[in-house]
């Protein structure tokens, strides 16, 4: 069949035969869709098998929760990301922190507190190497932002996340921290471990049917909001992880992978309150200014909530 022809199909399908008024915007995206999609069936000879099985994927899928996984490990999210940044540029907003990928593990309610917080429950003292992560929130004047909101949340050493993860407590390794009037944020925590898709899930079934390892570097997620300035959703990279360059989910950035400072010194470790050597990050935000013609730092999309 010629795309002409599948164009003419569609737009009859999706379009001449409604009998009320339509939503505009879904009206556009589903003819566009089912358009792509019916050019795909024909010029790759997609069989009906094929199709079903197609289906079934995305059902089992949502069933078991993986579309927010299956999009950034097909480069979907990524994806969104790139064209954020240049409608940033193009709007003149340059000079922030970079933006990355949220994921689908944020939770929302974490406890808040100003200037510093602790982000772990302890249980993980023994086996985890202790970290300290600090920094300033800057505004779009390069000034210090005191009272942005940093909302921080990352895995255990095991890669795993509270609420998720049944077996930790409630808002382990999740806070949101205030920054003081120096515009500083400080937490400590313990260094996280990367990980990897359900090893039986769909969004891994796929991947190996591609020849692609659905690993994710160790990382530490963030989002910072403050008043007149864009919301910023990022994320910052364990230095060293094997995975550093090779994330399934393409959220690796240049900006984004601050140096990792080990510290073994016993007067050190005494002001920290720690028995053993610990890693230090340093890691300054720097937000840009709200604007409409650019894209909104604000998301929607379905978050837990605990
Ligand atoms: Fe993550």
């Amino acid at each position: 069949m010629k795309h002409t022809e599948i164009e003419q199909l569609a737009k009859h399908w999706i379009v001449e035969s409604a009998k009320s008024p339509a939503h505009p915007r879904v009206q556009e995206v589903t003819l566009r869709l089912v358009t792509d999609l019916c050019k795909a069936i024909e010029d790759l000879n997609i069989t009906p098998t094929e199709f079903w099985k197609g289906l079934e994927y995305f059902s089992e899928a949502g069933a078991r929760n993986e579309l927010g996984l299956l999009a950034p490990g097909i480069g979907l999210e990524r994806f969104l990301d790139i064209r954020a940044d240049e409608a940033d540029e193009q709007a003149g907003l340059v000079g922030g922190t970079p933006r990355t990928i949220e994921g689908p593990l944020y939770v929302a309610g974490a406890p808040e507190s100003t200037g510093f917080a602790r982000l772990d429950d302890g249980t993980e003292v023994d086996k985890a190497e202790p970290l300290f992560m600090q920094g300033t929130v800057y505004g779009a004047d390069g000034k210090p932002l005191a009272n942005a909101k940093v909302e921080v949340w990352h895995a255990n050493t095991l890669g795993g996340y509270s609420f998720f993860d049944k077996t930790q407590s409630t808002f382990n390794l999740r806070r949101t921290i205030f920054t003081d009037e120096n515009g500083r944020y400080a937490f400590q925590s313990i260094m996280p471990n990367g990980y990897g898709c359900p090893p039986d899930g769909t969004t891994q079934a796929l991947l190996n049917l591609l020849g692609r390892h659905g690993n994710r570097p160790a990382h530490i997620h963030f989002f910072v909001s403050a008043e007149g300035h864009r919301k910023l959703t990022t994320q910052i990279n364990i230095d060293g992880d094997k995975y550093l360059w090779d994330d399934f989910a393409f959220a690796s950035r240049e900006g984004l992978v601050p140096a990792v400072t080990r510290i073994s010194d016993a007067v050190e470790l005494k002001k920290k309150g720690v028995s053993k050597p610990y890693a230090s990050i340093d890691f300054d935000i720097r937000m840009v200014v709200e604007k409409s013609a650019a894209t909104s730092g604000i998301v929607e999309r379905v978050r837990a909530a605990a």
